[in-house]
């Protein structure tokens, strides 16, 4: 089991996962990180757990993830955040991650928005971040990160589009050094952001794109359309070229139709 000695030995970090509650199964780790949230669990505060049992995806989705094999976790923040930066701090995310990703294993990770990340163009982790809001200011954001890190075979829902960094490495990966590398990555990244701001976040992300210049299908609020994505708006949003017009997408979901 991940148990908190375990994630921590070696771990050079201030503030992210300082405090780890980890649990062999549980519903949600996002569920048990808002109520921790609501606590005043301070910043950088880890939920971890082996198995979920009702672990979400984006979009009300279940998140499948084999028990003992994978990484499923979340992360207490409390950003200063202005309403234009809100659709950044998931793609600043993605890229601690990618990196954190890249650095333990030597595998080059892609990102497609709005914060999947892809290895070999199968998905190999996904981030849910939900937040509350009170008295029109942000109380915490909860960051739930899976990662596919030892599992080689999938569910055939999701056979197609899911890899593991197993898979693509031919190797075991060590799930305590990944989750330190992720951690240390986090929070270089949160610090940066913090500081300077969010304006290197939309060049840095489309270094990662996967999906530039390629054609997609947006699917927004029950609606599919299909366009050419062409670059990410300073605020984070998804530009489209779908006819003659560039139309800027702040939510939705996006399939790669052709290259
Ligand atoms: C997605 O790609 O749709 C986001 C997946 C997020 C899954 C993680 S696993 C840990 C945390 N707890 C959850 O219930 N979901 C997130």
């Amino acid at each position: 089991m991940l148990t908190a000695p375990l994630l921590q030995t070696g771990l050079n970090t201030q503030r992210f996962a300082r405090r780890i509650f980890s649990f062999e199964t549980i519903d949600s780790t996002n569920n048990c990180a808002k109520v921790l949230a609501g606590c005043f669990a301070e910043e950088g505060t880890v939920v971890i757990a082996e198995s979920q049992s009702a672990g979400r995806g984006r979009l009300g989705r279940p998140w499948l993830s084999n028990p003992n094999e994978n990484l499923t976790f979340s992360v207490v923040l409390r950003p200063a955040l202005s309403p234009e930066s809100i659709n950044l701090l998931p793609l600043s995310i993605s890229l601690a991650i990618a990196g954190a990703i890249e650095k333990a294993t030597g595998l080059s990770v892609q990102c497609k928005w709005p914060n999947d990340l892809l290895v070999a163009g199968k998905k190999v982790a996904g981030i849910l971040l939900e937040g509350s809001v009170k008295q029109n200011a942000l109380e915490y954001v909860v960051i739930g990160i899976g990662v596919n890190v030892n599992q080689i075979t999938f569910p055939h829902e999701i056979d197609t589009t899911a890899t593991s960094l197993r898979k693509e490495t031919g190797k075991e990966i060590d799930r305590p050094l990944l989750f330190r590398e992720i951690m240390t990555a986090l929070e270089r990244e949160y610090s940066q952001c913090a500081s300077e701001g969010f304006p290197s976040v939309p060049p840095r992300w489309l270094q990662r794109a996967a999906i530039i210049n390629k054609t997609v299908t947006l699917s927004q609020n029950g609606q599919m359309m299909s366009g050419v994505v062409r670059g990410i708006s300073g605020n984070g949003g998804l530009l489209v070229q779908i006819g003659d017009a560039t139309r800027t997408f702040l939510a939705g979901d996006v399939t790669i139709l052709k290259e």
